[in-house]
């Protein structure tokens, strides 16, 4: 078959199978991938010939994504900040919104040679980028679920990132003190969970989205340590979800750090908020 033929092909496979909102896309994209160019080639070479095992690949990716499971994880595959990162289903597939605290990370006041720890790291998506982004940057990063921590190791590997890697809850674990520090952690409400699309709910990790009664509940605790990790008037860059700034404010109120800023996505959602600790020096532990 010929390129034009096999991505008509595909928008049907997707158009009919659970409702994606745009199957002419998502065809082509996987076709580009399958075929290892980009999506503009498609366009400029629509009468070419594709070869059988691109075609048999092609087919067997679009009979899981019309099964529901995510474009990203068939093609092991995410781009953020420009970079391709590696998921597997043991990572969240980074989200274009995060990208707010790579923009927040680049604006704040810091060091030349910033530290900077990354908690909750999934994919190393925000650990690789700060270190690739922030010249002589040192970075930490943390996970969890060591599972998570092999997928963001090989990504620092391939893009060329120093990263120093360690599994563990939060920054229980994790000794000095930060110029800068990021986190997305799981900030969905539990009873919110069993709404998610299939997509979400069935193929992306648990651990990455469970964030308690109100979603807020590792927030919370990570807030509590926050006076301990950052540096005299160093930031610390949250992701959080709409609701999920409320339940914060008692934990920020106790920990003395001033909310500085906070970042609206591109759908004017509030999703990232910038905390600094006070200039004066505090007890590092
Ligand atoms: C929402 S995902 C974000 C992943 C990545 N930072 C990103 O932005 O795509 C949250 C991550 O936090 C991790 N996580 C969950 N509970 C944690 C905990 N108690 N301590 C450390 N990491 C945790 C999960 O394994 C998951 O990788």
């Amino acid at each position: 078959m010929i390129v034009s033929e096999l991505h008509a092909l595909g928008a049907a496979a997707l158009t009919a199978g659970d409702g994606l909102p745009d199957p002419r896309r998502e065809a082509r994209w996987l076709l580009a991938c399958a075929l290892g160019r980009p999506e503009a080639w498609l366009l400029a070479h629509a009468e070419e010939p594709v070869a059988q095992p691109v075609e048999v690949l092609f087919r067997a990716w679009l009979a899981r994504r019309a099964a529901g499971e995510p474009a990203h994880y068939i093609v092991g595959s995410c781009p953020f900040w420009g970079r391709p990162f590696a998921v597997t289903p043991a990572v969240l597939i980074p989200r274009p919104e995060t990208e707010l605290i790579v923009e927040c990370a680049l604006i704040v006041p810091k060091p030349d040679r910033p530290r900077v720890l990354d908690v909750g790291t999934g994919s190393g998506c925000l650990a690789v980028t700060l270190a690739l982004e922030l010249s002589g940057s040192v970075v930490t990063a943390t996970d969890v679920s060591p599972e998570a921590i092999s997928v963001a190791r090989r990504n620092a590997q391939a893009l060329g990132a120093r990263v120093r890697f360690s599994a563990g809850d939060l920054a229980a674990h994790v000794r000095g003190q930060f110029d800068l520090v990021a986190a997305n952690l799981p900030y969905v409400p539990e009873r919110e969970i069993p709404g998610l699309s299939v997509e979400i709910r069935v193929h992306e990790p648990h651990l990455a989205l469970d964030g308690g009664e109100d979603g807020a509940d590792l927030l919370r605790s990570f807030v509590g340590d926050l006076p301990r990790l950052l540096a005299p008037g160093g930031h610390a860059l949250l992701e959080m979800g709409p609701r999920q700034r409320a339940g914060l404010q008692a934990a920020i109120a106790a920990s003395g750090l001033a909310e500085v800023h906070r970042g609206l996505d591109h759908a004017g959602i509030e999703r990232v908020l910038v905390l600094r600790a006070s200039e004066r020096a505090t007890n590092a532990s």
